[in-house]
């Protein structure tokens, strides 16, 4: 197309964008290409074919097809700063695929300490296993970050909000610090997205998201992206190839038609999990609202001036409830399900607990009471804010009853 979509604000880029390709002229989407074998003219093309190794040109199904490389370019159009973007078979094997393409036997990894548990279990797996060290920081400690590098750190995983307990962390500022100490800054920023949150323009390296979430937005694909400037694409995709990282095309045609609505459904789904933050905000039986939508509550002020955007995951802890009681609220529950993805067009509850998955960070936190430990997390989908809030009031009533 070679129209300028730079100018053109979320929205707009969202429905444009990824769409450069030849098949552009007589279909909306791009076919979909299912190939393993691609083939060449004649044995010289076939020899000249690994020679070049080049975005977007046939060689083998394992480099993708058309399908595969028009979300690859919707993800960089969409990330400002971004070369180019990397997919992965899951959200899980773009963290460990984009960690292994900078990290080496030897280096010391900095990790927050609310990160996603499976990234801290590939620190404390396979990563520990190949030799990386790594220690974790309280993302919302910006001196102890500060101290805990060491001439070996090499790279920092960064998560924001992070998980289950949502703190907002100074992510340029971190940012800065990791790139005058000369490591590289790794971001999952599945929760806002490039829309909510241009994380290379905020001064990270690498940008990683789940497509599970948000984009794929019906909770029926799995597949991860990193995206990144030039150097650092070129890395994280030759070790995508040396990882043997594919993703099938049918599954990047559904993250490319997810991609085309995630915006609207992103504001509606911020829009009700507001409404029912403000809603369980004023309840006695719940201790403390951590939504970072919310004004007032943790990490707001932050977000107000890095995001353009939220979603519908949020957490909140019951004030002085049992795991019994909080059982009993969540499986009255009638429209929300019980499930641990997040970022579908439904509705999910999922208790936690923090702090046995916490190294670094105080807990409990300056102001809360120890006995206010029950944490549900909820994924607002897009049902009517009224209905969810008449559910959760039928599951309050359930375990103030027993
Ligand atoms: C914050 C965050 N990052 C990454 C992932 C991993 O995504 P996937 O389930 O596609 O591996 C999840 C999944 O729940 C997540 O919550």
């Amino acid at each position: 197309m070679g129209k300028d979509k730079s100018r053109h604000d979320g929205a707009t880029r969202l429905v444009t964008t990824g769409r450069s390709g030849d098949f552009a002229r007589y279909v909306v989407n791009p076919p979909i290409w299912r190939a393993s074998t691609h083939l060449y003219e004649d044995c010289a093309a076939l020899r000249a074919g690994p020679s070049t190794n080049q975005d977007g040109r046939f060689f083998y199904g394992r480099r993708g097809s058309p399908t595969q490389w028009s979300l690859g370019e919707a993800l960089t159009e969409l990330e400002p700063g971004a070369a180019g973007t990397v997919l992965y078979p899951s959200g899980l094997a773009a963290i460990v695929g984009a960690l292994m393409a900078v990290v080496k036997t030897g280096d010391v990894l900095l990790l927050a300490d609310n990160a996603y548990d499976p990234t801290r279990a590939t620190a404390m797996g396979v990563l520990k296993r190949f030799g990386v060290e790594h220690r974790f920081f309280d993302p919302l400690d910006r001196h102890a970050y500060a101290a805990a590098f060491c001439d070996r750190t090499t790279a920092v995983m960064l998560e924001n909000p992070g998980s289950l307990t949502m703190e907002v962390c100074d992510v340029p500022a971190l940012a800065t610090i990791a790139r005058e100490k000369g490591a590289v800054s790794l971001i999952d920023n599945t929760w806002a997205t490039s829309l909510g949150f241009a994380a290379l323009e905020h001064g990270c390296d690498i940008a990683i998201t789940a497509l599970t979430k948000h984009v794929g937005g019906h909770s029926d694909l799995m597949m991860g992206a990193a995206s990144a400037g030039e150097r650092l694409y070129r890395k994280l995709r030759l070790g995508a190839q040396q990882l043997g990282h594919v993703v099938s095309p049918d599954d990047a045609a559904l993250a490319l038609r997810g991609l085309r609505t995630m915006g609207v459904r992103l504001e509606r789904e911020t829009t009700s999990a507001l409404a029912i933050a403000q809603w369980l905000s004023q309840r006695d039986d719940v201790a403390h609202v951590l939504c970072p939508i919310l004004p007032g509550a943790p990490g707001h002020e932050l977000w107000q001036r890095d995001f353009t955007g939220g979603c519908g995951l949020f957490s909140f802890v019951l004030r002085g409830h049992d795991d019994a009681a909080r059982c009993r609220l969540v499986d009255s529950l009638e429209l929300f399900g019980i499930g641990y993805s997040w970022g579908g067009f439904e509705s999910l509850a999922l208790p936690f607990d923090v702090e046995p998955v916490r190294a670094q960070m105080a807990w409990p936190k300056p102001g809360w009471e120890v006995e206010d430990s029950c944490g549900i997390r909820l994924s607002i989908g897009l049902e009517d804010a009224d209905d969810l809030i008449a559910d959760l009031e039928r599951g309050f009533a359930a375990m103030n009853e027993g």
